[in-house]
């Protein structure tokens, strides 16, 4: 071939690709690239017909890391869990460490950062009746069961630390009322 018909031949390319409707392209070469089937976001589901049920997790699942407590709320489960809820956990140097890191964030601001009842919303007198740990006869399991629930006033901290953290509070209140 020599150079014109090359020539030639590429400005007929070249022409050939112009079109005066630029909306849509003159030949597809892979389609379901440029037509695919999507589903339309709000549209009606047609692979599960309730969606909206199918998001919510079956009867009885238990989230990652979110052991149930079976001791239950109230007066009897605070019994219950101060006679024979025990710690699982060692007592060390790492977890009062972080029971400390923990209580400082959560508690400290009413039970003061010596346990003494004497946090910043006391002193302040925003937050009143917050015991100093060391007038209350508590154990490993009660303490666990009001940092779970909550007690009276003061309001439950379960969603708030995981279930090692709890117990790792627990370590450090028993030994703030050892001071
Ligand atoms: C908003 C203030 C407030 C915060 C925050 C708070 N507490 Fe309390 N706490 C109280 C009050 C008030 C009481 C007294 C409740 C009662 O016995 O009527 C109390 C009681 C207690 C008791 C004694 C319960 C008993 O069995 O006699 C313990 C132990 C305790 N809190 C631990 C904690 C720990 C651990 C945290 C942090 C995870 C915490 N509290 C966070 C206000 C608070």
């Amino acid at each position: 071939m020599n150079k014109l018909a090359i020539a030639s031949l590429a400005l007929i390319v070249l022409l050939s690709s112009c079109t005066r409707d630029r909306s849509k392209p003159n030949i597809q070469y892979t389609p379901d690239m440029y037509v695919s089937i999507p589903y339309d976001p709000y549209g009606i589901n047609t692979i599960m017909s309730d969606s909206m049920v199918a998001q919510t997790p079956p009867m009885g699942a238990i989230a990652r890391g979110k052991k149930p407590f079976a001791i239950p709320e109230g007066l009897e489960g605070y019994a219950f869990a101060k006679d024979s809820l025990q710690s699982p956990l060692k007592l060390n140097d790492f977890n009062l460490a972080n029971g400390k890191k923990m209580y400082s964030i959560y508690c400290a601001i009413c039970h003061g950062t010596e346990g003494d009842g004497q946090g910043k919303l006391v002193t302040r007198g925003k937050f009143l009746g917050v015991p100093a740990f060391i007038d209350r006869e508590v154990t490993d399991g009660s303490i666990y069961h009001v940092i779970f629930y909550g007690r009276n006033i003061m309001g439950a901290h379960a969603t708030l630390l995981t279930e090692k953290e709890r117990w790792q509070v627990v370590q450090y209140v028993q030994k703030l009322r050892k001071k």
